[in-house]
Parts: structure tokens; sequence; C-alpha cells
């Protein structure tokens, strides 16, 4: 199995949003890797619940970046945001309710990952380096 990584390719240029996407993948990474063990039920719910709280914690700054520089597509990027933490809020559920999440689940939160970064957070950081001189 391999995990999605975070390569180059993922990169911003954004110092912020690049560190706290790095950290969200080896989440996503340790997540998969405790899925692929269904032994591992307890510590899987463990990394739903951090990938969740980092989630939520990355996904309101960029909003405050989004707000404060003006971006015109804040309401379609918030929405993304919403559907992705609603979907991992979901997964934490089940599996605190016992539900054992398998693998493909794993890999399609990270799959989903890599396609918000690339369609929506690169089209941010390309107007935020536009806008905030700091981040050029
Ligand atoms: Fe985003």
């Amino acid at each position: 199995m391999t995990t999605p990584a975070f390569t180059d390719a993922l990169r911003t240029g954004i110092t912020s949003i690049d560190a706290y996407h790095e950290r969200l993948f080896i989440l996503v990474d340790g997540l998969c890797l405790a899925a692929q063990d269904g032994a591992e039920r307890a510590r899987v719910g463990d990394f739903i619940d951090r990938l969740l709280t980092q989630t939520l914690s990355h996904f309101a700054e960029e909003e405050m970046e989004m707000q404060a520089s003006a971006y015109p597509d804040l309401e379609r990027h918030r929405r993304a945001h919403h559907a992705f933490a609603d979907e991992v809020a979901t997964v934490l559920r089940e599996a605190n309710d016992g539900r054992m999440i398998v693998l493909p689940e794993a890999l399609d939160l990270a799959r989903r990952l890599i396609g918000h970064v690339m369609v929506h957070d690169q089209p941010l950081a390309i107007h935020l380096r536009q806008t905030l001189p700091a981040n050029a």
C-alpha cells in the first residue's frame, strides 16, 4: 500500500499553509497505516480525531486569510471546507460507534485532501501571493 504523500506538487508556496498541509498528510498517512490493520480500531479513531481537530483549525486559519485578503472565491472554498470537515466528522462518529474504518475509506480521505489542495488551495495561494506582499 502506498499512501498518497505530501509532494512538491502539493506545495502552495505559502509557508504557513504548506506546514499545516504537511502535518495533515502525516496524520492521513498514520490513519492509512492504522486502517490497514483492522486490529488497531482505537488507533484509527485517534488518527481521525486528530485529523478532524487539525483540519478544522487549519480551515479556520485559511478562511481568516481569505477574508483578510478579500478572496473572491471565499464562499465556494468555505463550502468545500465544510464538506470535507463534515465527511471526516462522519467517519469519526462512525468509528466512535464501533464501525471499523477500512483502508479504502482512509485512502479516499487522503485523495479528497489532495483534491482540495489542488483545486481550492493552489488558486488561493496565487491570490495570497498577489495581494499580501508578506506571502510573496
Ligand atoms: Fe482550503
